[in-house]
Parts: C-alpha cells; structure tokens; sequence
C-alpha cells in the first residue's frame, strides 16, 4: 500500500469543499490514514514547494497557502499517488477535465483547491513534513476484502 500527502488549499476550506472533496476520496475506496486543519507556517510552505523556488509564481503560491487555514490527509491504497492525481485532475482549473476536483469546483490557475504528491519520494518527504510521528494511524477498513480482490498473493 502506498500514502500520498493531500492538501485541501485554502481556497478549498474557505469555499466550503472539505467535506466534498474527502467524500470523493473515500467513494473511489481510498482509505484515511491522517487528517489536521492548520495553518501552515511560512517555513513549512517555502520548504513544500522549495521545488519551485526559481519560478516566478513562487512567492504568490507561498502566501496563498500561509493566507489561510487547510486540511491535510494521508491516503493510503494501491497506486494512491496516481489515483489521488487523477481524481485532482489537471494542475490549472481552466484546464482540468470535468469530473476532477480541479475541474468541477475551480476556474482559477493559480488557487486550484488541492495539492498531491507526484511520487513516492515526494510523499515520503510531504507527509514527514506534515505529520508527526504517531500522527498517522495503521488501521485495515473492515471492508477492505470488499474494496479489493485480497484472494491472490497481492491486492488486485
Ligand atoms: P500541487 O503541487 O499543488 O499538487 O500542483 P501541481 O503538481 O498540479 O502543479 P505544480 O506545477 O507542482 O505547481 C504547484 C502549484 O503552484 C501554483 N501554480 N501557479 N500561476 C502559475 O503559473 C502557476 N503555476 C503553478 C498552483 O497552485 C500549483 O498547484
Ligand atoms: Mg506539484
């Protein structure tokens, strides 16, 4: 199973989508493993997005994410990565497909809702950046048999 490091922006928190966009997570069978509201400290933002020190949108994208409160998660599932991208849908919300988070609840570039990791070593490092440990919970949904096929040698 893998986790990824979701983050409901502030614009998704002040637009009223926390419970709309978990819901969509937990309906495609992803399972919580961790979830805070905070504020995210300066330090925290320019560390997370430390990738895109150079480009211009830099300082923009760290205020907004300072400028207000968000929820963070862990997802945990087989391919989470990719299967939370794909449900986020297309970085700019003009652009993001129909059926995405991005697509159906945003038309703005830059305040897009939600952020995921894009790799296992990006999420290693965002959820060690987000949550301390014994912030994050190990527990098996009772519905797991029922999520995937548990009958062969790994979940299908
Ligand atoms: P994220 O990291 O937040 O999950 O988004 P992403 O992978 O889809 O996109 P990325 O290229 O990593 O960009 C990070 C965030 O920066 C803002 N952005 N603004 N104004 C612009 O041209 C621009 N480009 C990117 C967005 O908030 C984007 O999610
Ligand atoms: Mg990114």
């Amino acid at each position: 199973m893998e986790r990824t490091l979701i983050i409901l922006k502030p614009d998704a928190v002040q637009r009223g989508f926390v419970g709309e966009i978990i819901t969509r997570f937990e309906k495609k069978g992803l399972q919580l493993a961790g979830l805070k509201m905070m504020v995210i400290p300066k330090a925290t933002a320019e560390t997370h997005y430390a990738p895109h020190k150079e480009r211009p949108f830099y300082p923009g994208l760290v205020r907004f994410m300072t400028d207000g409160p968000v929820v963070v998660l862990a997802l945990q599932g087989v391919n989470a990565i990719t299967i939370a991208r794909n449900l986020m849908g297309a970085t700019f919300g003009s652009k993001a497909a129909a059926g995405t988070i991005r697509g159906d609840f945003g038309v703005s570039n830059a305040y897009n809702l939600i952020h995921g990791s894009d790799s296992p070593e990006a999420a290693e490092k965002e959820l060690g950046l987000f949550f301390k440990s014994g912030e994050l919970v190990d527990w098996t949904p009772t519905i797991q048999p029922w999520i995937y096929d548990l009958t062969g040698t790994k979940p299908e």
